[in-house]
């Protein structure tokens, strides 16, 4: 057991190519680079957060953890020196269709509660749907951070989230810091700039202060099995992902006047 649970972060959103996988792996890395022991789940069927660390999706995993009762320890693999990581494993899909009651939604939170290893923090990346893995992940957490991609007018999606999120919330009786990450920010174009303010403004002290700008060593790296400091360790992804991780490791946030600054 260790002394000090570890602190968990998910990072979701259930629309798709937002770039919570990106941010669950590099965040991961930056943080094992500032010398803090991780663990990673990969809370989604599609095995993106262990493919993109070079680890094997279909080997047994989360879904032993959900069905068999097996320890999270005992399906982690290292993936680096300092992270170790619990690929989906092939039968995690079932467990959107799984029976039971309530409990059901309780499984990863209690198998937490079982880990050892010293690990200063659990990262966990989730599928882009909002079904019963979800709010696994969700019953588990301290933190839940909301990537959203500049690219798409994410702000409606976002809003409805945040008040779905909300009302589990109510439902269950719990309470968890909700951020916003901006993704694939580019601030030389107006639009961009506009959807962050609006960010600041609907969801103020929610906002992380790095937004994560358009970078193509981010989407080059998974094909390699290397994160984006292995890859290219001088990339403005690198930075932003550093500069993320400390964000995230002092609760950081985007204070009114740096929004047009
Ligand atoms: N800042 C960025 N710059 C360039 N490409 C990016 C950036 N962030 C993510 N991408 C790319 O965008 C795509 C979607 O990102 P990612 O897989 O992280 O999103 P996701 O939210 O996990 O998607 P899904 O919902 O399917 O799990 C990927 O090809 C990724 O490499
Ligand atoms: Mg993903």
């Amino acid at each position: 057991m260790s002394a000090q649970q570890p602190r968990c972060l998910v990072f979701l959103n259930q629309k798709g190519g937002v770039g919570k996988t990106t941010s669950a792996v590099n965040v991961a890395h930056a943080l094992v680079r500032s010398g803090h022991r991780v663990l990673g789940l990969d809370l989604d069927p599609q095995g993106h957060f262990a493919a993109s660390m070079g680890i094997e999706g279909l080997d047994p995993g989360l879904d032993d953890v959900f069905f068999n009762g097996v320890a999270i320890n005992d399906r982690a693999q290292q993936a680096r020196d300092g992270l170790l990581l619990v690929p989906p494993g092939p039968r995690l899909p079932e467990v959107e269709q799984m029976s039971g009651g309530r409990e059901r939604g309780w499984i990863l939170a209690n198998a937490l509660e079982q880990i050892g290893g010293g690990f200063d923090f659990v990262i966990i990346d989730c599928p882009p749907s909002s079904g019963l893995l979800a709010i696994n992940a969700l019953l588990a957490t301290d933190d839940v951070i909301m990537p959203v991609s500049c690219d798409y007018l994410a702000l409606e999606g976002l809003a409805g989230l945040m008040r779905t999120l909300m009302r589990v919330e109510q439902g269950l009786h719990i309470s968890r810091n909700k951020f916003v990450l901006v993704t694939r920010f580019n601030g030389q174009r107006r639009l961009p700039r506009e959807v962050r303010g609006k960010l600041e403004e609907y969801f103020p002290g929610q906002v992380l202060r790095t937004a994560i700008r358009d970078n193509v060593s981010l989407a080059e790296a998974p094909g390699f099995g290397q994160t984006v400091f292995e890859y290219r360790a001088d990339s403005n992804g690198a930075k932003d992902y550093a500069a993320l991780a400390e964000d995230i490791r002092h609760r950081r946030v985007l204070e009114p006047a740096e929004v047009n600054g």
